[in-house]
């Protein structure tokens, strides 16, 4: 009949492999046979296809599914090689299954339908990592450890407070991600090859037979569009640029000591035995590279195409399933890392005061008692040179009064005990004194522990 004309007259010759997607197409198996079998439904209801052929359709697409993929006839992709499986099995009445529809409309909701869970699968796998955050936070609130801008000593933090903040960065990359997911989860079936159908279709049974929220009305944008890819590859790689951070950090802090990675979460070398390196979170880094590439990638193979649909769609969506599936297994790597890395809390305290990191500290007191805070600095940034890590903070409050004399001519203690002077040149008092909201005072954190 007609099929078998078709496949005479499209044999492919020589780039037959080159037009086929039917490796990649394993992706979107069990969607194609999802939506062939609610379209089929639908045709029945609608009166379309007799309900007994239906009924064979649907038979026919089980046995499709228990032989699995790898047992489908050759063909230019799935959808042509289940509904060859289908014909094979049913006869010509098969061929009623492709009626009202086109590969593009059909391609486009598989696509969306298999997208779902992937983003789906990557938001579970954020919600997994922010608790694994939250619950070290909740053992670290008092732990300090040095906070480091331009990676030079800045600041003393809290382990809690340094954590949480890639709470809420994993907190909003999961809300790209529904947000992408609202989107896709769209059908656009019916929109059959982008012109709709003479055939009094249900666009929005269908939709409701595969779990879609509503449908992409217009047919040619139904059948051509891809920026939902766009958007859930860039969501993905936003995902994956938060988590390339943590691991960097970690990558840092377990070579200067201060945290020790688990065994489970490190690698050897397999020629010198003393070796422990952190390539979980090397792979973890490299994966936002990937899929930076991937959401560029898809903008690049999407610019310019006119409507409606055009072949080079074809290429568009297998690498953005893998990547979401790399991101995913990249965060449950990084939450694992974090959930085991032991926090060294001694090196993290003797670390934390290095640098003379808390001058800042410092320059507020002083502020706080009258001072302007540029005069403050000044004097605070006049002794920097003289303070080392090792100073005691009667030594380091004595070389900061030095420098005050120099600036205002008259002693620091004027204005400010020195007991309040060496209070703030300790880390830890430094971290309680920092209570504004949001900040890594244990106090503050903890109300936004319970928050
Ligand atoms: N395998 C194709 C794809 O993924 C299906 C659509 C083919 N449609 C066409 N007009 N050639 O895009």
């Amino acid at each position: 009949g007609d099929t078998a004309i078709r496949r005479d007259r499209f044999t492919g010759g020589p780039a037959r492999e080159f037009l086929s997607s039917l490796a990649a197409d394993a992706a979107i198996f069990e969607a194609d046979l999802a939506v062939d079998r609610a379209h089929t439904v639908m045709l029945a209801e609608q009166g379309i296809v007799d309900s007994e052929v239906a009924g064979d359709i649907l038979a026919a697409l089980d046995g499709v599914e228990d032989a699995g993929h790898g047992a489908l006839p050759d063909g230019e992709d799935v959808h042509e090689a289940i509904e060859t499986a289908v014909i094979d099995r049913v006869g010509p009445d098969g061929g009623r299954m492709h009626t009202a529809r086109s590969r593009n409309d059909e391609v486009a909701t598989c696509i969306r339908y298999r997208l779902r869970g992937d983003l789906l699968d990557a938001a579970e796998a954020t919600v997994a990592a922010r608790e694994v955050l939250v619950d070290v936070a909740g053992e670290h609130a008092e732990t300090v450890m040095p906070g480091y801008t331009h990676l030079q000593p800045a600041q003393p933090t809290t382990v809690a407070h340094y954590l949480l903040s890639y709470e809420g960065g994993l907190a909003r990359d999961a809300e790209r991600l529904l947000g992408a997911y609202d989107r896709v989860n769209r059908s656009p079936l019916g929109a059959a090859a982008f012109a709709g159908t003479p055939f009094d279709v249900d666009r929005d049974r269908t939709a409701e037979l595969l779990g879609f929220d509503g449908t992409v009305r217009n047919s040619m944008d139904a059948a051509s569009a891809r920026d939902f890819l766009a958007e859930s590859a860039s969501a993905l790689a936003t995902l994956a640029t938060t988590l390339s951070g943590l691991a960097e950090d970690l990558i840092v802090f377990s070579n200067k000591g201060v945290v020790e990675l688990a065994d489970a979460y490190a690698s050897t070398s397999s020629i010198m035995p003393q070796k422990k390196n952190p390539d979980t979170l090397e792979l973890t880094r490299g994966v936002a590279g990937d899929a930076i590439g991937e959401a560029t990638g898809t903008l690049s193979l999407l610019k310019g195409l006119p409507r409606a649909y055009n072949r080079d769609l074809q290429r568009a969506h297998a690498s953005v399933f893998e990547i979401a599936g790399d991101v995913r297994e990249a965060t449950e790597v990084a939450a694992g890392a974090v959930a085991t890395t032991e926090w060294d809390e001694d090196a993290l305290a003797a670390a934390a005061g290095e640098g003379f990191s808390t001058a800042t500290g410092v320059a507020d007191l002083l502020a706080m008692a009258g001072l302007p805070f540029r005069t403050a600095h000044e004097i605070v940034a006049s002794a920097a040179p003289a303070v080392e890590d090792g100073d005691d903070p009667a030594t380091a409050a004595a070389k900061v009064d030095e420098a005050a004399r120099a600036v205002l001519g008259e002693s620091l203690f004027e204005r400010v005990s020195r007991d309040e002077v060496e209070r703030v040149l300790d880390p830890a008092a430094s971290v309680a004194s920092r209570d504004s909201a949001g900040g890594p005072a244990p106090a503050a954190v903890a109300e936004d522990l319970t928050a």
